[in-house]
């Protein structure tokens, strides 16, 4: 069967991506995505300060010398707490934030976490939906844990024997 257009340019696209490890040279980007993303972004200082972190996994996606997107997790005592996933507007639904999660289940289930949990607003349904093919549950709601505008958290939390894709 022919592929759609749409489905050549992302296979073509997430080809051209390599994951690293999050350093210095990657924070003015960062910075940008963040604030692309949130209304809240992280600073430069928030995540230099996670590049000091020995519980960090921070993972960025390069397209080229530019940044794409990124994954943050911290490894809590073999347990991974998920800080941030985000990809810049202009390469969203090519696959990178699939990418990127399938990175930190990798990372999981290398280093035999116990599970990997995270929250997300209800109303955000790309993430939503994209963590649930990776295998995450939904969990709980954290009532009014996002601010502008005001909403619940859903936790959603991947456990090793629950994961069906990666
Ligand atoms: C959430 C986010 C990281 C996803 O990144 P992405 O690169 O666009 O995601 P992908 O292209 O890998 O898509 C993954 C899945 O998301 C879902 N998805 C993607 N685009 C979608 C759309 N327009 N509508 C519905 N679902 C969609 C699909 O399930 C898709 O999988 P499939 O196409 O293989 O079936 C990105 O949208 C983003 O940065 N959003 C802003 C920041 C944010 O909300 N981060 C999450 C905080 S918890």
């Amino acid at each position: 069967m022919t592929p759609k257009n749409n489905e050549v340019t992302h296979l073509e696209l997430t080809k051209k991506i390599r994951l690293v490890p999050m350093a210095e040279t990657h924070l003015n980007e960062l910075v940008k995505l963040e604030e692309a993303c949130f209304p809240h972004p992280w600073t430069r200082e928030a995540l230099a300060e996670e590049l000091r972190n020995p519980a960090a996994v921070f993972t960025v996606a390069m397209l080229g010398d530019h940044v794409a997107g990124y994954a943050g997790m911290q490894n809590i005592a073999g347990e991974g707490y998920v800080c941030n996933i985000a990809v810049f507007p202009q390469y969203r639904g090519a696959g990178i934030g699939r990418l990127l999660t399938g990175g930190l289940i990798r990372y999981a289930r290398q280093n035999q976490l116990s599970f990997v949990t995270l929250e997300v607003r209800p109303s955000n349904i790309v993430a939503v939906s994209l963590y649930r093919s990776l295998g995450f549950a939904e969990e709980g709601r954290r009532p009014r844990f996002y601010r502008d505008p005001q909403e619940d958290a859903l936790i959603m939390t991947w456990r090793p024997v629950e994961t069906k894709l990666e």
